[in-house]
C-alpha cells in the first residue's frame, strides 16, 4: 500500500467535513464514483460526479440508506447538463493533473457553483512523493492559485498538507453584490 492509498480513508473524511454544509455537490473528474457514494451517504448531499472516462459507473443512483446521486461520462469543461449558479460545491481529487482544458473547467465550474459556492480541488502537488511514484507532471501550488484567480474565484488558499505530500485547494465563487441604494 502506497502513502496516498494508506491516507484515503482521512483524506474522504476531511473532504466531506470541509463541504458538510453543500447540499448540491459536484465531483469532476470522479473516477470510479467513490466520493460520491461515500458524501451522499455520510451527509446525505445530492451529488453528482463526471468522468471523462467511459467506466463502469455504479447503476443505481441512491446509496443504500436511500441518498441520490449519480455518476456518468462527460468533460468537466463542458458541464451543459448543470444550470448557472446550481451547484453549492465543486470538489476534484487527483484529477486536475490530468485535465488537458484546466482553464476552461475552472471557467465552467464557475458557471455551474452558484454565489458564495465552495472549490476544493485535491491533487499532486509537483515534487511530491507522486511523481516519484507514477512520473507525471504536477502543478506547482503557485501556478494553481494563480489558475483560480484568472478563473475568477475568489478566497483562494492553495496549501500542502499531509506531510506536503497532498495539494488543498480552496477557492469561492464572489457572492453577490449588493448595490448601494
Ligand atoms: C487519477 S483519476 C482520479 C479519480 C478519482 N477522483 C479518485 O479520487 O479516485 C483522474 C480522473 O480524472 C478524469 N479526467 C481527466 N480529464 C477530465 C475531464 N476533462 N473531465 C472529467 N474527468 C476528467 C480521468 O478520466 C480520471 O478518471
Amino acid at each position: 500500500m502506497n502513502f496516498y492509498d494508506h491516507i484515503k480513508p482521512q483524506l474522504m473524511h476531511r473532504i466531506g467535513r470541509e463541504i458538510r454544509l453543500a447540499r448540491r455537490v459536484l465531483d469532476i473528474g470522479c473516477g470510479p464514483c467513490d466520493l460520491v457514494q461515500h458524501l451522499a451517504d455520510t451527509y446525505q448531499q445530492d451529488v453528482t460526479g463526471v468522468d471523462i472516462s467511459r467506466r463502469s459507473f455504479p447503476r443505481a443512483q441512491r446509496t443504500r440508506a436511500g441518498h441520490r446521486f449519480r455518476c456518468f461520462q462527460r468533460d468537466a469543461a463542458i458541464l451543459s447538463f448543470a444550470l448557472d449558479a446550481s451547484v453549492d460545491a465543486v470538489v476534484s481529487v487527483w484529477a486536475l493533473h490530468e485535465m488537458e482544458r484546466p482553464q476552461a473547467v475552472l471557467t465552467e465550474v464557475r458557471r455551474v457553483l452558484r454565489p458564495g459556492g465552495e472549490l476544493l480541488i485535491v491533487d499532486f502537488p509537483k515534487g511530491s512523493l507522486a511523481q516519484k511514484l507514477w512520473n507525471e507532471d504536477y502543478y506547482d501550488p503557485d501556478e494553481v492559485s494563480h489558475m483560480l484567480v484568472e478563473a475568477g474565484f475568489s478566497e483562494v488558499k492553495v496549501r500542502r498538507i499531509e506531510r506536503l505530500q497532498v495539494m488543498w485547494a480552496q477557492a469561492q465563487q464572489p457572492a453577490l453584490q449588493v448595490a448601494p441604494r
